[in-house]
């Protein structure tokens, strides 16, 4: 019973920021996003009765090892107890020893769960072999998002994915918009701040409703999935480049003003910031976005993407950048990590 998993993180044009339902991981509003090509998360499962208990070693750049402690921290907690619930639904009453490595350096700020817990929850239902669950990409999106992590839910299908608003378990799921050969743009994730940071997007997703903006975010965000869907399709990068920048400022209005203010930018954000408005003005095709934390995704055209490196390379606080191009969505592979 053992299964490998490759599976891409993601960078959302409408941004996951608060939820509806904390239980059941429900998003407050439809989200969108494109498939990293070069962040992925690699990983096996095998249940297996000599296992004495559950294991996660996540493996660094160097193959050196990281125990996880599957009882400390809400992500690892998360962890075991989507293994409980893969073992409830498939009757497989085993423990597992799970290794995951990841493409991109670990704890450089750059967000991994993506990658891992899509890796992580696909790979264990195909190892358990639960077919109701494991040949239907809808029904792993729900498992994924039901793990903890919404975003993560997104990678399980090819290239641009959408994760739908629904009030229900049933009806929060992923649909594909275009899969990666659809559009050659490009994801520079531009690495400012390598270090941890201080608030989890868990802590932060809690906190969201206390900021004033909150509801207004809500109302804002109607309609507009729906327009970076469209813009997506007819490959309209200014449309994309407009709603999709403005939703991560709006993001981060709500984050700076909720209680605590979770503030992930730093002064590198603001060098990276002001250089994208700087060459939109010039007519360059680019904008910028950001996840929960100080680094920015720049997203460019292939026209404009050797001029916009070159000139982040130049720039004093960058530390270094990674080039995605879209990617596929979670994919069963043959090589095993152990
Ligand atoms: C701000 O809790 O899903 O990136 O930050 O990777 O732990 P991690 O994930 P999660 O929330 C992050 C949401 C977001 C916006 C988004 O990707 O939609």
């Amino acid at each position: 019973m053992k299964a490998t998993v490759k599976s891409p993180a993601n960078i959302a044009f409408i941004k996951y920021w608060g939820r509806l339902d904390h239980d059941i991981y429900l998003p407050l509003s439809t989200t969108n996003s494109m498939n990293l090509s070069e962040c992925y998360a690699t990983t096996t499962i095998e249940f297996h009765d000599s296992f004495q208990q559950d294991s996660v070693t996540i493996l660094d750049q160097n193959d050196k090892e990281n125990e996880i402690d599957l009882t400390k921290g809400h992500k690892n907690i998360m962890l075991k107890k989507t293994l409980d619930r893969v073992r409830e639904k498939s009757e497989v009453d085993l423990n597992a020893k799970i290794v995951s490595k990841l493409s991109f350096p670990l704890g450089t700020g750059i967000a991994s769960s993506a990658a891992g817990l899509s890796a992580f929850v696909v790979a264990a239902y195909e190892a358990v072999d639960c077919s109701s669950v494991s040949q239907d990409p809808q029904e792993l999106s729900r498992e994924v998002r039901l793990s903890g992590s919404p975003s993560a839910a997104r990678s399980v299908m090819d290239g641009f994915t959408e994760l739908l608003f629904g009030e229900t378990h049933e009806t929060s799921y992923v649909r594909e918009i275009a899969d990666e050969n659809h559009w050659d743009i490009y994801d520079i994730t531009v690495v400012v701040n390598s270090a941890e940071k201080k608030i989890s997007s868990s802590q932060g997703h809690e906190g969201a409703s206390s900021s004033p903006f909150y509801n207004a975010r809500i109302e804002y965000l109607k309609g507009i999935p729906e327009k970076v869907r469209t813009a997506i399709l007819d490959k309209d990068f200014s449309t994309l480049a407009k709603f999709s920048q403005a939703d991560a400022i709006n993001m981060h209005g709500v984050m700076m003003t909720q209680d605590p203010a979770a503030i992930y930018f730093n002064a590198g954000s603001f060098e990276v910031i002001t250089k994208v408005l700087e060459l939109q003005d010039q007519g360059m095709e680019v904008f910028f976005t950001f996840d929960a934390g100080a680094n920015p995704h720049l997203i460019v055209t292939e026209k404009d993407k050797k001029a916009l490196i070159d000139i982040i390379n130049s720039l004093n606080l960058v530390e270094f950048y990674i080039e995605n191009k879209p990617a596929k969505g979670t994919q069963i592979i043959d090589s095993h990590l152990f």
